[in-house]
């Protein structure tokens, strides 16, 4: 194997593409798609997506400080890539891609009813980095589809069929080659 050596640029892939909901608190809501988000600090719990200052979203998020990150599927990819390509000055996304706005608990952006997660986010602070700002911000609240849920009320996310982003290419996963720790889990004994 032999590697090449480019200049500096992003090239951490897959990444998850989410859908970011926001609202300028008088009415106006949008989405844009997102795909430097991460997580960031497990407790308290902490999140980050970075976003153009040009983002008609940019503004919206800045001034409220509230966002929420929906999740997306093989079935929300065609809106996730409409609302990464159409800008909300010129659409109403939510209902060009007949997306269901739902009310979330913690802050006046819409959640997206058809996304199988919605994370509420509260900005704890904004850090600007040059192209991109940063939003570091705290989980509110976390609202999970009920149709992933088994009879025990645990949430099988893969079965809602998570979208990833892959170098430019948006993509489905494969199949599943273990769990957690799995590497070091004893075998159990074949009687
Ligand atoms: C897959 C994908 C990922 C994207 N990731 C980001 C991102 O991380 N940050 C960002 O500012 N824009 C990102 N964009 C671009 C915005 O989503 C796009 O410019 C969008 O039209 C902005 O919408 P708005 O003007 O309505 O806010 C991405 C677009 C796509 C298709």
């Amino acid at each position: 194997m032999a590697k090449q050596t480019w200049k500096p640029g992003n090239m951490l892939y897959p990444l998850p593409a989410v859908m970011v909901s926001v609202s300028d608190g008088k009415g106006r809501d949008n989405i844009l798609t997102v795909a430097w988000a991460g997580t960031v600090c497990t407790n308290p719990p902490m999140v980050s997506i970075s976003v153009r200052p040009e983002r008609y979203s940019y503004s919206m998020i800045r001034e409220t400080g509230e966002f929420v990150i929906n999740l997306t599927t093989e079935k929300l990819a065609y809106a996730a890539d409409y609302c990464g390509v159409r800008s909300g000055r010129d659409v109403d996304k939510f209902e060009k891609m007949k997306l269901t706005r739902e009310k979330a608990d913690f802050v006046k952006a819409p959640m997206i009813g058809e996304s199988p997660v919605s994370i509420e986010c509260r900005v704890k602070e904004v850090l600007e980095l040059g192209s991109h700002h940063m939003f570091l911000a705290e989980v509110l609240a976390v609202h999970a589809e009920e149709a992933y849920m088994d009879d025990k009320n645990k949430f099988h996310l893969n079965r809602a069929r998570p979208l990833v982003y892959s170098h430019g290419e948006y993509m489905g996963l494969g199949k599943s080659i273990g769990t957690f720790g799995y590497s070091v889990k004893k075998r159990q004994k074949s009687t």
